[in-house]
């Protein structure tokens, strides 16, 4: 894949399909990404917590932040930063892109 194909735009659900603070898990290109609409915006982060191999979309939103539902450590939705232990890592943050009812996301981490 080259560096323009991952700095595309792909589509990855329709808005109408988000209910707020409700993480949809889609795939783009085979990577888990969890899409989510909280506080009149989107986000889209890696959906695999970065302590363990869990998804993150299974988790509860909150104050801009999907928290693990494993072991408790949330992450902030803009920066992929985790509030607290047991996970230290950030998780990839994606740029999103709405276009009449269709969330983009590009591949092309921002962190
Ligand atoms: S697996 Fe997510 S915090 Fe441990």
């Amino acid at each position: 894949m080259t560096a323009l194909d991952r700095a595309r735009f792909q589509r990855a659900c329709g808005l109408s399909e988000l209910e707020e603070d409700t993480p949809k898990r889609v795939e783009l290109d085979g990577t888990p990404v969890s899409v989510v609409r909280t506080e009149g915006e989107v986000f889209a982060v890696n959906d695999i917590c970065s302590h363990a191999n869990v998804s993150l979309s299974e988790g509860e939103v909150e104050d801009c932040q999907i928290e693990c539902w494993l072991h408790g450590s949330s992450f902030d939705l803009r920066t992929g930063k985790p509030s607290g232990l047991p996970a230290t890592r950030p998780v990839p943050v994606y740029p999103v892109k709405i276009e009449g009812d269709d969330v983009l996301v590009s591949l092309n981490q921002e962190s």
